[in-house]
């Protein structure tokens, strides 16, 4: 029998099944890392087969801010196929299918982050963009002035309206409020005078990497030394010119791509200005 396309409400199954495709350990949920994909402005697209859901592939689209203006771009994540179903182009089936309503969106990329470069390969996708990342033990600042109180833990309504009026990257939306708080594996410190902040880990893909900030650079500073206290490996990753103005020197980093891209048409320039912070990525 062949399986039926369907576009699901149902997250909870897609949690199930890409939790367990993923291989997270007991008592871990793939959504209290990317609980964008339980909320509701994303499209599911899966594979059932005896009324199981066996291959999922998740789309939603977001606001490219360039210098230029905003370009929407589409943001895939989520693809899993069940192990007892693999190799029979399941997977293959579902992004073909995620790119046909991608095109006709009218999305001029579409992005993706995964290790299976060969996998995408074969559905268009190349690697693009640069992102930076660092060891926070490589900040070029004595630390001996970096001593500070504990900083506050938690996402709070300032960091939030932080994040709102971001001006680069992928805009955050009023509606994208509820599962930004629901991240169960983030870690915010922040301090409130000068105001500061960092997003510290997010499960299996951002450990001991901070991803994002905000605010005061010498009270970043305090807050990445701190963390750099807990963790002498801790990393963070962001723009080059985001990390310059934290006190780190190129020279002492690392350049790396970005994610997984895919033009819509074929030949259309990649924009070097865009940006997907580790929040936003899934
Ligand atoms: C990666 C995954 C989604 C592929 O699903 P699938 O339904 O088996 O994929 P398909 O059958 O469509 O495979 C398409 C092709 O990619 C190849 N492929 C599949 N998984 C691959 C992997 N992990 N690395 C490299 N190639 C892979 C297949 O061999 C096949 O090649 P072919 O066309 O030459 O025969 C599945 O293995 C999975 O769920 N893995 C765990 C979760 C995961 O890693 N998700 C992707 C990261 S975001």
């Amino acid at each position: 029998m062949t399986p039926e396309l369907i576009e699901t409400s149902r997250a909870g199954l897609v949690d199930e099944l890409v939790t367990r495709s993923f291989g997270y350990p007991s008592g871990r949920r793939f959504f209290e890392d990317f609980p964008v994909w339980g909320s509701g402005g994303v499209t599911r697209l899966g594979l059932i087969d005896q009324g199981k859901l066996i291959s999922h592939v998740g789309i939603r689209t977001g606001d490219m801010q360039t210098s230029r203006g905003i370009e929407r771009v589409a943001l895939i994540g989520a693809v899993a196929t069940d192990e007892k179903h693999r190799g029979r182009g399941f997977s293959s089936f579902l992004l073909q299918e995620a790119m046909r309503r991608i095109d006709a969106s009218g999305c001029t990329w579409s992005l993706l982050w995964g290790s299976e470069h060969e996998f995408y390969g074969k559905q268009g996708f190349r690697l693009e963009g640069t992102q930076w990342r660092f060891l926070i033990s490589d900040l070029s600042i004595p630390v001996s002035g970096l001593q500070s109180n504990p900083p506050l833990e938690g996402l709070n309504e300032k960091i939030w309206s932080d994040l709102l009026a971001r001006k680069s990257g992928i805009r955050f939306l009023a509606g994208d409020r509820d599962w930004v708080f629901a991240h169960r594996s983030v870690r915010w410190l922040s301090f409130s005078n000068p105001f500061c902040y960092v997003a510290y880990e997010r499960g299996m893909d951002l450990k001991h990497i901070v991803h994002e900030t905000g605010g005061d650079p010498a009270g970043i500073q305090k807050l990445l030394y701190y963390l750099y206290l807990e963790c002498p490996i801790a990393q963070i990753i962001g723009t080059q010119s985001d990390l310059e103005r934290m006190g780190f020197k190129t020279a002492d980093g690392y350049r790396e791509n970005l994610c997984l891209a895919r033009p819509l048409k074929k030949g259309s320039p990649w924009n070097p200005e865009f940006w997907v912070s580790g929040l936003s990525a899934c």
